[in-house]
């Protein structure tokens, strides 16, 4: 067996974590020969709720879970992490946008930040969840500036996994049978679901999304709307954000950084923007990337219809107005935000 690594998860007593914590737990992330010490971290109201966890994650008698770290103290929280999933931060209700979140919650990536600096390896691997999660994500890097950058992510692997269950479907063929659908920019409703690089296996044969559906006005319509909208619509029915999908995305999210992407497949992930495809530089964009021994690469080369040109700058616009006012909230100086 390998020595144990350290994961955090903060909003543990929330609902994302509620699902999170254990398929994490259970291997399905760092692997089933991988043991776990995991840091569960949230805020001093929900330590009653926080002990129920521990006691249903000890009741699981998980096989890989060597510890359990409850906590309300990051210094405790983050200390020698490998892995920090950052959850905690408030949902949005019904009629909010994302972005609505950011005064209430950037705050919480700062404080979060800076205890990534002084607390977590070096290495760790950041993956932010709580919204708006681009930007959030953008102002914890900078509050962690001995981490290189590359280590900090948001979560659009949600709406890759809703693009292409929507895909899936309308082809009447199983998930995976659909590949290489790709999320730009914001996870916000501006973002651009992209099904142009996709690619589909049926019957042996493999051919292109857009030959296979062969319908622009979906593929430019209701298909980019529907992922567009389905945070929201899943609150309009839940009266609650999204939460199983959440940490299943999560997961796949982490599995695919720490276990690199097969050759030929590309995964989706909000990472620091160097300009690609016209993107503004420096803010938390997403792009379709590849993973081979633990580092992303943006997929470079691809050819892009106007109409999705037009997509990436509304979203990339979104997103530096977003870091604009992340700089106002925090009054900022930091020099590289
Ligand atoms: P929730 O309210 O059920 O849980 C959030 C938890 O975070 C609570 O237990 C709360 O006490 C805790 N928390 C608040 N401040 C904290 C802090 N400073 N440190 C540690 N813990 C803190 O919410 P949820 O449904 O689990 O959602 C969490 C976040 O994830 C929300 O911002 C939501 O919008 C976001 N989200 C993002 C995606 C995505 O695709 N990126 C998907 C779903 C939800
Ligand atoms: C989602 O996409 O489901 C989450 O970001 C929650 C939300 O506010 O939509």
């Amino acid at each position: 067996m390998a020595e144990p690594i350290r994961v955090v998860v903060t909003g543990a007593a929330g609902q994302i974590a509620y699902s999170l914590l254990y398929m994490i737990a259970r291997g399905e992330v760092f692997g089933k020969d991988q043991p776990i010490v995991l840091h569960l971290l949230d805020i001093p109201p929900m330590v009653g709720v926080l002990e129920g966890v521990v006691m249903e994650l000890a009741d699981c008698a998980l096989p890989l879970l060597v510890e359990v770290v409850p906590t309300t103290d990051p210094a405790v929280g983050f200390k020698d992490v490998s892995a920090a999933f950052l959850v905690g931060a408030m949902p949005r209700k019904e009629g909010m946008e994302r972005k609505d979140l950011l005064s209430a919650n950037v705050k919480i990536f700062r404080t979060q930040g800076q205890a990534l600096d002084k607390f977590a390896k070096k290495d760790v691997k950041v993956l932010v969840v709580g919204n708006p999660a681009n930007t959030n994500a953008l102002v914890c890097s900078s509050y962690a500036p001995s981490i290189p950058r590359e280590n900090f992510s948001a979560m659009t692997r949600l709406d890759q996994n809703r693009a292409t269950s929507q895909i899936a479907a309308k082809l009447g063929v199983p998930i995976s049978a659909v590949k290489n659908i790709i999320i730009w920019g914001n996870h916000s409703s501006t973002q651009y679901p992209d099904a142009g690089q996709g690619k589909v296996t049926a019957n042996g044969t493999v051919k292109s999304v857009v030959d296979a559906i062969n319908d622009n006005g979906y593929l430019q319509g209701s298909f980019v709307e529907t992922v567009q909208k389905r945070g929201a619509a899943v609150i309009a029915a839940r009266k609650m954000s999204s939460a199983m999908s959440a940490a299943k995305a999560a997961c796949d999210h982490m599995h695919d950084w720490w276990n690199g992407t097969a050759p030929g497949q590309f995964v989706s992930m909000g990472v620091f923007s160097d300009g690609s495809y016209e993107s503004p530089k420096d803010v938390i964009f997403s792009f379709p990337v590849e993973i081979k021994n633990k580092q992303w690469k943006i997929v470079s080369g691809l050819t892009l219809s106007d109409f999705a040109k037009t997509k990436l700058s509304v979203t990339g616009k979104e997103l530096q107005e977003e870091k604009d006012e992340a700089l106002s909230v925090l009054d900022s100086n930091v020099s590289n935000l």
